[in-house]
């Protein structure tokens, strides 16, 4: 009766290993250039935090109902609306605490026991270890700069496995690459042919340097649709994000939301209810991660980090440091001691192949990355 399941047992998320050791460096009064955690540096707009007065002292702030609160709901649909022109009944939202919690519920809602859910490798490292810890088998597809890291239909083929679902994150996360929209009409086209349930994470939209990434709805009402604040509205801490799932499924959704969350924060949603009236704010944000993306593309090169495709979204830049290394972990563990930069080894998003990748974020003020990339270049 001691220790964990085999399902419950899942690897450590790296990235929060290497915060925890910039944590200790600047506790010992060391600087630390963040280059390592996938998270805006500026909170939310402050006209949000101004708006949650009035509710703090006139609400009592209990429980929502599961699916969450209808306004909130009403304005993410709208969103789809102004951002895509995709018309989405707000029904078809699920307000969850996060995307991550989202996952839960539609890994569970999706796959029975033992399907098979395909992913991008590399990709995002708690896609295979929430699946694993619900008993659904992930199964890593291995990417390359072939297909822009993205799982296309002529990925799938040439993989040829039998898949009950497939995962895609388009912007990518490590390596910012965008799905052009006819490749993805392409691909839920293949999805809905084949009985392959698409789940779009779509965590990095509205946060792109050129073309926006289409959302899947465009395309199929068959996909689940994963978002959240976290990201392009700078919203990590409050732990907020929304599904869309295909009509028939909201009953069941509902259910399991309301047995596994009951519901997300009640105060976070009422800050996503708000957040949507300082847009232009959150645009300013993009243009400057933008600026970022530009001088990185132009002085990261200097430094000796020049293999890599520049990024078409999400705030992060994934080098290939072969010439360097052949163990990133190692590699970002040595270059935090001795310049004080923190990124993330890549074998956090593929345990074989990253080994001789570095993810770096460009998510802060441009000032302070301008330093980072100063401390290593005169680093080796
Ligand atoms: C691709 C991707 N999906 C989902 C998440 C989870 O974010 P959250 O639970 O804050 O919505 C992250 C976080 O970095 C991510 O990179």
């Amino acid at each position: 009766m001691s220790g964990m399941s085999r399902r419950g047992t899942v690897p450590p998320f790296i990235v929060m290993d290497v915060v925890r050791a910039a944590t200790d460096r600047e506790a010992q009064g060391l600087p630390v250039w963040h280059m390592e955690v996938g998270q805006p540096s500026l909170g939310v707009p402050k006209g949000v935090t101004e708006s949650l007065k009035g509710v703090l002292d006139s609400d009592a702030l209990g429980y929502t109902v599961a699916l969450g609160l209808p306004e909130l709901r009403r304005r993410i649909a709208a969103h789809y609306q102004r951002t895509q022109g995709v018309e989405i009944d707000p029904q078809r939202v699920v307000v969850t605490t996060g995307s991550s919690t989202g996952f839960i519920l539609a890994f569970a809602a999706c796959f029975e026991v033992g399907a098979r859910v395909g992913l991008a490798q590399p990709g995002y490292p708690a896609y295979p270890s929430i699946l694993r810890s619900l008993g659904i088998e992930p199964v890593s597809i291995p990417v390359g700069p072939d297909s822009r890291y993205q799982p296309t239909v002529e990925v799938l083929e040439r993989f040829g496995q039998k898949l009950d679902g497939l995962i895609v994150a388009s912007p990518s996360n490590p390596t910012g690459t965008i799905m052009a929209p006819e490749e993805l009409q392409r691909l839920t086209a293949y999805c809905d042919a084949n009985g392959i349930r698409l789940i779009s994470d779509e965590i990095y939209h509205g946060i792109a340097f050129g073309q926006q990434a289409a959302t899947a709805a465009r395309f199929t009402d068959q996909a689940v649709l994963i978002n959240s604040f976290s990201k392009y509205f700078c919203m990590t801490g409050w732990r907020l994000g929304w599904l869309v799932v295909p009509e028939p499924m909201v009953r069941g959704v509902e259910c399991l939301a309301q047995n596994l969350f009951i519901s997300a924060p009640a105060l976070s949603q009422h800050a996503g209810i708000h957040v949507f009236d300082h847009i232009d704010e959150l645009e300013e944000r993009v243009a400057a991660y933008g600026r970022s993306r530009a001088m990185l593309l132009e002085e990261l090169p200097k430094a000796g980090f020049s293999r890599f495709a520049p990024p078409d979204g999400a705030f992060y830049l994934y080098a290939d440091v072969a010439d360097r290394t052949n163990d990133s972990l190692e590699f970002c563990r040595r270059m935090l001691a001795e310049t004080g930069v923190a990124a993330t080894p890549g074998v956090d998003f593929d345990p074989l192949g990253g080994s001789h990748f570095v993810r770096f974020s460009f998510a802060r003020d441009e000032a302070s990355l301008r330093e980072a990339v100063e401390q290593l270049k005169g680093w080796s």
